[in-house]
């Protein structure tokens, strides 16, 4: 183990040269702490909808009786916004956690489940990414398109 006197860093009398002092190595952006930061965000936000969900359930009357209700300056309409817009914005979370994480998941299908001797090059995994995520937004659109054509509204037979 190298002594503290003979480490250039550590020795108190020795002078630094300013051009070494500059040209330090730029602070790397670490990918575990983006990951750490995003999933914490993730879970307050999770726990968010959930806190909503919850309080909109058990602190209110069912939706149709609720007219003239408020919590903490909220009506269950302006709650309903909330939950919406959280959940929305959590979506986007969990999109920016999958992609962070896409190498994984086509590793982990490519080699465990279609067993290929190689696994995609980036480009066709951004490629099969894309598709996913087009392929999933058709879906929900399609279950709201279904949804709105076949709704039946107030007084209608
Ligand atoms: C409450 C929501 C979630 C939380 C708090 C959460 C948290 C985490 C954490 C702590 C990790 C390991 C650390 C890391 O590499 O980032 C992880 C990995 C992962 N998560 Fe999530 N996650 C959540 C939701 C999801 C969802 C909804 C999906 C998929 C649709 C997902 C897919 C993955 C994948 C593929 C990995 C990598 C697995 C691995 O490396 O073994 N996560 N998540």
């Amino acid at each position: 183990m190298p002594s503290a006197a003979s480490d250039p860093s550590t020795a108190p009398n020795q002078a630094v040269a300013p051009a070494a002092v500059s040209r330090l190595p730029p602070r790397k952006l670490s990918m575990a702490l983006v990951n750490f930061w995003l999933d914490a965000v993730l879970l307050v936000t999770a726990a968010f909808v959930g806190w909503v969900t919850v309080v909109m359930r058990v602190v209110f009357p069912a939706p149709t009786f609720a007219a003239g209700w408020s919590l903490w300056g909220l009506t269950y309409n302006q709650w309903h916004d909330l939950q919406f817009g959280s959940l929305c914005f959590g979506a986007l979370v969990i999109l920016l956690h999958v992609m962070l994480h896409w190498n994984w998941v086509c590793s982990v299908i490519g080699a465990q489940i279609l067993h290929l001797r190689r696994r995609p090059d980036e480009g066709l995994q951004t490629i099969y990414g894309v598709a996913t995520l087009i392929a999933l937004l058709m879906l929900i659109l399609a279950g709201v398109i279904a949804a709105i054509v076949t709704v039946h509204p107030a007084g209608t037979p």
